[in-house]
């Protein structure tokens, strides 16, 4: 298969995708992260470009290597993310929000390291809310048509299934498309493989895949790609 027959479906469009974790400082050495390796936003980006879309990676914090001749902006936290975010939105025809964004930051980073004190227990750290970058997109949408797609990592829990939370996440978001997927004990974070399903505005069900994170990507992408060819008509 040549690069002329894949399916150029995503031809035209500008897609800004965030990938990756985050880390919040708490002083010059030590930070609050997580354990996002970045792989399948990046997969999705290289997806996107195959596509024939023009692919914008903001790469948060990643541990597996960026693909060549992609573009690339770098952000480490939450808000540096939200700034890069901003700064593309009003040009992007689809924002995917991939990247696994710190909930909470230290209220202070600190300019010296903390330090042992002898007799004395450590200071609790005081935290406080990130913006919540995809719901701020979604409530303010930058062009007619924009498509934004969210992720949900979800556990179930007594108060719900997995896609009992991805359903009233997806219609406390509003995105155009909610990616589900189920986290923990060896899923989702770091594995090559995820199961999804992929809820609309709505919070139904619109698509369920397996697969390596390109494949994922790709039935992610075919959801996006339907979407914006509603739009053209
Ligand atoms: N997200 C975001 N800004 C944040 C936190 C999350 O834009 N401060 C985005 C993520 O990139 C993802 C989606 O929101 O696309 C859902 O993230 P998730 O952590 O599952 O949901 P939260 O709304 O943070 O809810 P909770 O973690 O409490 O389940
Ligand atoms: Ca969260």
């Amino acid at each position: 298969l040549s690069v002329s027959q894949i399916n150029q479906d995503l031809a035209g469009l500008k897609v800004v995708i965030t990938a990756g974790g985050t880390h919040e400082p708490l002083d010059p050495v030590r930070f609050l992260g997580n354990n996002s390796s970045g792989l399948q936003g990046i997969k999705l980006a290289e997806a996107a470009k195959v596509r024939g879309a023009d692919v914008t990676l903001i790469a948060g914090v990643v541990t597996v290597p960026l693909p060549h001749g992609l573009d690339v902006r770098h952000a480490t936290t939450a808000l540096d993310i939200e700034r890069d975010v901003n700064d593309l939105a009003p040009g992007a025809d689809v924002v995917i929000m991939a990247a696994a964004i710190a909930d909470f930051r230290p209220v202070k980073r600190l300019d010296a390291k903390i330090k042992k004190v002898q007799g004395q227990e450590p200071e609790p750290i005081r935290l406080t809310k990130n913006p919540d970058i995809l719901a701020g997109l979604a409530a303010n949408r930058q062009r007619p048509g924009q498509i934004i797609v969210g992720f949900a990592a979800e556990t179930g829990d007594e108060t719900g299934t997995v896609l009992d939370h991805g359903r009233a996440k997806a219609l406390r978001k509003k995105a155009d498309l909610l990616v589900v997927n189920e986290v923990g004990d060896g899923l989702g974070f770091g594995t090559p493989h995820n199961t999804v399903t992929i809820l609309d505005a709505a919070g139904e069900p619109v698509g369920e895949t397996t697969g390596d994170k390109l494949a994922v990507s790709h039935a992610i992408l075919d959801h996006v790609a339907k979407l914006a060819a509603d739009n053209r008509k």
